[in-house]
């Protein structure tokens, strides 16, 4: 029987099993704080039970690599969804931070905030050259 180890807790289960069903039945949870309530249930949709898993697990679903492919999780973080996981032997679990339990480096953040801050000037100046545009449009039906 696999063995799942996660918060200094041992729990056996059976090959197979869906790692949250696992964990959820040994009084544990896969989310973080309010998560805990507010997630979908295990459908794969909401992201919430993201977790970081060393060991044998089922390859992922199409549900878990749509929804680890949008933020704040993204592709390459290495984290797999524990509704849709399945434990195919040992594993040990690490839950990160945060209301999705997402990976966040600080290289991650900063390329986060410098794609954003381009976006932010791109639109700015867009606004600025449409804004520009409409005045002069307006300043020739006013004056010819
Ligand atoms: S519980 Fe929502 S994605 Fe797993």
């Amino acid at each position: 029987m696999p063995t799942v180890t996660f918060r200094n807790t041992e729990i056996e289960c059976a090959e197979g099993d869906i790692l949250r069903t696992v964990l959820t039945g040994a009084d544990l949870s896969p989310h973080n704080g309010v998560a805990d309530s507010l997630n979908c249930g295990g459908h794969g949709t909401c992201g919430t039970c993201a977790v970081e898993v060393s060991g044998e697990t089922s390859d992922m679903t199409d549900a878990e690599k749509r929804r680890l492919s949008l933020p704040p999780h993204s592709q390459d973080s290495g984290l797999r969804l524990s509704c849709q996981a399945r434990v195919e032997g040992d594993v040990e679990i690490t839950k990160h931070d945060g209301f999705f339990g997402q990976k966040i480096t600080q290289e991650w953040f900063l390329n986060q905030w410098v794609n954003c801050h381009t976006l932010l000037a791109h639109f700015v100046r867009s606004l600025r050259k449409g804004t520009e545009r409409v005045f002069i449009k307006i300043s020739k039906l006013i004056f010819g």
